[in-house]
């Protein structure tokens, strides 16, 4: 394949192997008065398999209405992207939708970005084989902060891709911060391609995040499995129960790990207990109307130029270009 050797290695493990970072954040979340462990710890193998049935759970409509957007759209990609660019995807693993943009756009490289390395390793090999002269340069880093881009593709310029609604996962002000590190990442002159899902009848909502089948909640019960595998952990996973409720105030799906009676249990040698109902907060999904996404875009230095929907209006994807710096009035 057409890689530059080894993804270029960013994340501090410690002498188990063990993400440093995934240590600290469980045990500081578990120690605040409301439990919270942030989402993106669900991704260790099992988690990004899981994840990937989720996907196609007949309740989980984003992935099929973002697809259908990308599929659909291609005449308005190759018209309003411009060619030459470097595609940067942040977090790569949407096997699925990467190969359908880059074969609407005349794309220079292509460039994913993942903390997983092996998931990253994996979907770069898979691009390879199906864009041939493509040059790909994985890079396996956290894009929550600033990332430095392979000296290879420095002086051209870049368009963003960010699919999934991922920018969901994050409270306001985390997806400000972030649209902001990403313009900095991607410089004057980039375009971002971004998925943001729509708010729409409650109902509809929370099946989606808690199937029949209950594939989300073996996902959700998969981050305790994996505090307890690699952080020596004992948390009674039998005795947490998968919850998913819409919070109006905040227009977001929440996923908890709600305590069935009360539990104690051990992370890393140190003792937490939950009474009889008391949650872990694992996840948010905030959804977004055309108003509040413009918000958010604009907050985070990019300014709107598109904005499709698939054909039940129930997700959208948006293009939007690097505000140029001038002097605000
Ligand atoms: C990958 C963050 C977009 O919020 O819909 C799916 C993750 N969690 N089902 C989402 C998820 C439960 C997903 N994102």
């Amino acid at each position: 394949m057409s890689t530059t050797g080894e993804a270029l290695a960013l994340v501090d493990l410690d002498e188990d192997g063990i993400d440093r970072a995934f240590r600290t954040q469980v045990l500081d979340g578990l120690a605040q008065p409301h439990k919270a462990v942030p989402a993106r710890w669900f991704y260790d193998e099992e988690g990004s398999r899981l994840f990937e049935e989720i996907t196609r759970l007949p309740e989980y409509y984003p992935t099929r209405a973002e697809v259908e957007i990308l599929e659909g759209r291609r005449a308005d990609f190759a018209r309003l992207i411009a060619p030459g660019q470097v595609v940067v995807e942040f977090g790569s693993g949407s096997s699925l939708k990467t190969p359908l943009l880059l074969g609407s756009i005349d794309a220079a490289a292509y460039v994913p970005l993942d903390i997983s390395g092996d998931f990253l390793r994996a979907s770069a090999a898979e691009l390879a084989g199906k864009f041939p002269g493509l040059p790909i340069h994985p890079v396996e880093a956290d894009f929550m902060k600033p990332v430095v881009l392979p000296a290879a593709v420095a002086g051209r310029s870049k368009l963003g891709f960010f699919p999934g609604s991922t920018i969901g996962n994050m409270v306001a002000p985390t997806a400000v911060d972030l649209l902001r590190s990403m313009r900095e990442t991607l410089g004057e002159g980039a375009q971002l391609l971004i998925g943001m899902d729509l708010i729409k009848d409650p109902a509809v909502l929370e099946a989606a995040y808690d199937d029949a089948a209950g594939v989300t909640a073996a996902f959700n019960l998969n981050l305790a499995r994996r505090i307890n595998r690699e952080l020596d952990g004992t948390i009674p996973i039998a005795k947490l129960r998968h919850v998913a409720c819409w919070n109006d105030t905040w227009a977001r799906i929440e996923m908890h790990l709600e305590a069935t009676e009360e539990i104690a249990f051990e992370v890393s040698g140190r003792r937490f207990t939950m009474a009889q109902g008391e949650t872990i907060h694992t996840e948010n999904s905030h959804k977004f109307d055309r108003r509040s996404q413009y918000t958010l875009l604009l907050a985070g230095g990019w300014t709107p130029v598109a904005r499709w929907l698939d054909r039940e209006e129930r997700f959208s994807l948006l293009l939007a270009e690097a505000t140029p710096p001038r002097n605000a009035p």
